[in-house]
């Protein structure tokens, strides 16, 4: 028995997917990422992970259907890790957080402040089942909103992280929002995962995500550049691509070979595999 969760959207509730996939991967015996503080979480909320048949999809094993949600994370925590390291008194934000504890797993110096946010109702969970830690606030707001910011100081060196987030605002909102934290700090790093049109397609046709296919707004897109074009202030540092991550060494033989065979190739990568797009401004 959970606790009684609210009426949730099908954007609100794409979050039960990222988190169960990081509670799965922390029961394996070898995981990726290894947050069990997830799957606490998870078990708190009551939610039912069948909601997702695509983290029980009998097509792979048990830690091919992990791995895009568990390495993406983990790739995420070491650019704010890195970032944090070199900028001891830095703010991060971390847009639609949902209820990851990417705060307890990256685990900033004192002096770091810390912004999570997502829409009130999944703030009201995130103060109920997540501890509480110094220097970490939540922030309630719509991130359409253009005044959201306006509470968030400025003038520190800033990174910005969003998991799961993108492929649910429309590309209206997308712009926006990239122009609305270009402008409103000094400088920083911003780090999201990337929704590529085929990602798009997949989450809107593949019957293992049709619980939040209603929530997926936005059309995709596949080149890593066109985000300076739309925010100029933006430019590309690394896209990393997870056909080339290091802990394929622990996949099936099955999963490496088929990533080798791609992982040559960007537009490949892009298509069948998770990208990571990490900026500067
Ligand atoms: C796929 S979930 C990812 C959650 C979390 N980052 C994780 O990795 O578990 C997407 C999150 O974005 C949030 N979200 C989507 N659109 C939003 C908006 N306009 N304003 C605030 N949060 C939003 C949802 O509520 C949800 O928590």
């Amino acid at each position: 028995m959970g606790i009684a969760l609210p009426a949730l959207t099908p954007a609100q509730e794409s979050l039960f997917l990222t988190l169960g996939g990081r509670a799965l991967d922390s029961r394996l015996p070898h995981p990726f990422l290894g947050d069990a503080m997830a799957d606490e979480i998870l078990g708190r909320t009551g939610y039912d992970l069948s909601r997702f048949p695509a983290l029980a999809s009998r097509l792979m094993d048990e830690r091919t259907r992990v791995f895009d949600i568990a390495v993406r994370a983990k790739r995420l925590d070491e650019v704010v890790g890195g970032f944090v390291a070199r900028h001891p008194g830095a703010l991060v934000l971390d847009l639609g957080a949902g209820l990851d504890g990417r705060v307890f797993r990256v685990d900033p110096p004192d002096g770091v402040e810390w912004y999570d946010v997502d829409f009130p109702e999944i703030v009201a969970l995130r103060r109920h089942l997540l501890p509480e830690r110094a220097g970490a606030h939540h922030l309630a707001a719509d991130l359409t909103d253009p005044h959201w910011l306006d509470a968030v100081p400025a003038d520190r060196p800033t990174v910005i992280v969003a998991d799961g987030l993108i492929g649910f605002l429309s590309q209206d909102d997308l712009v926006a929002l990239l122009n609305r934290l270009t402008h409103h700090f000094s400088g920083g790093d911003l780090a999201f995962n990337a929704y590529t049109t085929y990602a798009v397609w997949a989450l809107k046709h593949l019957r293992g995500f049709a619980a939040i296919t209603g929530g997926v707004a936005n059309p995709g897109f596949n080149d890593p550049h066109a985000p300076e074009r739309w925010a100029p202030r933006l430019r590309l540092v690394e896209e990393i691509f997870l056909t080339r991550a290091p802990e394929l060494a622990h996949m099936s033989l099955g999963g490496r070979l088929a990533a080798r065979l791609v992982a040559p190739s960007p537009t490949l990568s892009r298509m069948v595999g998770t990208t990571i797009l990490h900026y500067r401004f």
